[in-house]
């Protein structure tokens, strides 16, 4: 069996994320999707708060689940989970700069490897921080959470539905 890890701080999930764990779960046995958080900073949504809306998102696919984890290494995580690949998506070159430092290091510090997956052109432009400051601003942000995180999401920034 071949577990692989999502790994993101997930604040909130965005539907480009969504379609990164759905496209990885076609691909591996099971996909754990690993809320890691910085507690002393804070979020929007609460660890735990990530995590259930991740849950509720994910509950057409069996072998996905989602699991919080402070202040550790990546790589450590994945060896406890005994996850030998990290699947991230990749917007564009932006992305690709931000991502390609991390799973190199990751790789030097365990032989973690990380899988790129494409971002789905459509998606290109979902971020949960620009989601966030959108909705905020009362844009129409649906298409671009899912459903389970659109009415909490509006609710939390103090915005009407
Ligand atoms: O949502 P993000 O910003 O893409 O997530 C980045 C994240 C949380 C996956 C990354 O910062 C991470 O792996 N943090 C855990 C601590 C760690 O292992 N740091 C060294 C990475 S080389």
């Amino acid at each position: 069996m071949t577990r692989c890890v999502c790994p993101g701080s997930f604040d909130p999930l965005t539907l480009g994320h969504l379609d990164v764990v759905e496209r990885s779960a076609r691909l591996f046995d099971e996909v754990v999707v690993a809320v890691l958080y910085n507690p002393d900073k804070q979020g929007t949504f609460t660890a735990d708060e990530r995590v259930g809306l991740i849950e509720k998102s994910v509950a057409h696919l069996a072998n996905v689940r989602a699991e919080a984890f402070a202040n550790e290494l990546l790589v450590e995580v994945c060896a406890r989970l005994e996850a030998p690949i990290v699947v991230k998506g990749l917007r564009g070159e932006t992305d690709f700069s931000y991502e390609l430092p991390m799973a190199t290091m990751n790789r030097s510090l365990s032989g973690l490897e990380t899988l790129f997956l494409p971002g789905n052109p459509g998606m290109d432009h979902l971020s949960s921080s620009l989601i966030k400051q959108v909705a905020t601003l009362g844009g129409d942000i649906s298409g671009m959470v899912p459903e389970a995180v659109h009415g909490p999401l509006l609710e939390r920034l103090g915005v009407a539905g």
